[in-house]
């Protein structure tokens, strides 16, 4: 073949049917990068439509942040780590938005405290509306231009870029129901929304598979950095929920006393139920003597044979010690989920485990901004495993390790528990 031909560019055009299936394949992952880009940013404003321009600014706790916020945010990720630094020529839209959009990377300049962002009516909705479309636009630019030499790093802060959008399109929902959980009136977000459907709860326990496992995120496809290395772990004799815990089950826990009982809490635990007034999970209330929870669809009664959501590590912990039970360490649960063992792993509540959130052995945080990702995060904090109904489609697997502080329950953090035998 001469020369020429291995070059599918100088082809382009011709009438030549094989020269066409080449350029085809040289374009095909572009064009896959470009519609992956498309979809998430679309997801993102999807979530978002609902919301007016006030909800969109309020921020109802430290914790959380507007959802217009998390719309530039994620807009300001993908300039920041990858237009400024790999589209030549490239207009930041706001040189002002790097202030005020950075969340935490201190590699990256100062930012506005996280606590104020509800302060920001400025820029408006419309305005970061305009944002995402001059980044989106620039974004293509990068992905169609750029020289096949620079792909692969262009590929990679892009993949990182639309796995982090995905994250914030859970924190968008997560963070508007608290919101919504403030207002008196009980606002729905989407009043068609329905329960996410869980198999009926089964008291059933499968056996663990005892000794040397293997754990962690290995093979091809994308993953975060806190999954790897890829390690063997011991596990000892113990059996793993199939189902997870019910609201009957919390009933019956509340019934016993569960919420005024202190031998059965953590010191930090019992602490947090004293200074937060808890006696049920986040977003019940009592109307009329029936329970009810704030949902995405407004307040809904509280169905018994759905699975708990919205309970902290210190009321999860809680409520196994009064069953004589356990939390699964994070080893154990993945264990489980790669064996079949358990159900609604995924797509329902995240799952507390009883595992600190830790550097696997061996690992080591990316050079630069990015590498603040996650590795500075790993004190103080347990691992949740699984993923919710609010999480995007595809974004979870069994090594996926999420994380929040253990008083945290504005998640939709559910219960599995497990139980040691002998
Ligand atoms: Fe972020």
């Amino acid at each position: 073949m001469p020369p020429a031909s291995s070059s599918p560019v100088l082809h382009r055009g011709r009438d030549d049917g094989a020269s066409a299936r080449i350029a085809d394949l040289a374009d095909a992952p572009r064009v896959i990068w470009r519609d992956a880009f498309r979809a998430v940013r679309a997801e993102t404003e999807r979530r978002a439509a609902p919301l007016s321009g006030e909800d969109q600014t309020v921020q109802s706790m430290a914790d959380t942040s507007p959802t217009k916020w998390h719309r530039a945010h994620t807009t300001w990720f993908f300039e920041q780590f990858l237009l400024v630094p790999h589209l030549a020529g490239y207009r930041a839209f706001d040189e002002r938005f790097a202030y005020l959009f950075n969340s935490y990377y201190v590699a990256a300049g100062p930012r506005h405290a996280r606590p104020r962002r509800g302060l920001l009516t400025r820029p408006s909705c419309g305005e970061v509306g305009a944002y995402r479309a001059h980044v989106d636009a620039a974004v293509e630019r990068l992905i169609a231009g750029v020289g096949q030499a620079q792909l692969a790093e262009i590929v990679r802060v892009l993949e990182i870029g639309l796995h982090h959008e995905q994250q914030h399109q859970e924190l968008l929902l997560t963070d508007i129901l608290h919101a919504f959980a403030q207002n008196p009136v009980a606002p729905a977000y989407d009043a068609d929304w329905s329960a996410p459907p869980a198999r009926a709860p089964a008291p059933a326990f499968a056996e663990l598979p005892a000794g040397i496992q293997e754990i962690g995120f290995a093979g091809g496809g994308y993953c975060f950095d806190n999954e790897q290395p890829a390690h063997q772990v011991l596990l000892q004799d113990a059996r793993i929920a199939r189902g997870l815990l019910s609201n009957a089950q919390w009933l019956e826990f509340m019934a016993d006393g569960g919420y005024t009982t202190p031998s059965l809490w953590l010191s930090d635990g019992w602490a947090a139920v004293e200074t937060e007034g808890w006696n049920a999970p986040g977003y019940w209330r009592q109307c009329d003597g029936v329970w009810m929870s704030l949902t995405l669809g407004g307040l809904r009664p509280v169905d018994p044979d759905a699975p708990v959501m919205h309970v902290s590590y210190y009321e999860a912990d809680a409520f196994a010690r009064w069953a004589g039970k356990h939390l699964p360490t994070e080893m154990e649960w993945e264990v489980a989920a790669r064996s079949g063992l358990i159900d609604d792993a995924f797509g329902v509540a995240w799952q507390w485990t009883r595992s600190a959130y830790l550097p696997y052995p061996g690992y080591r945080a990316a050079e630069g901004a990015l590498g603040e990702y996650n590795g500075k995060f790993m004190v103080n904090q347990m691992v949740l495993r699984g993923g919710s109904h609010a999480t995007p489609a595809g974004h979870t697997r069994p090594s996926y390790r999420n994380f929040f502080y253990p008083p945290a329950r504005w998640q939709f953090s559910g219960v599995r528990l497990s139980d040691y035998v002998g």
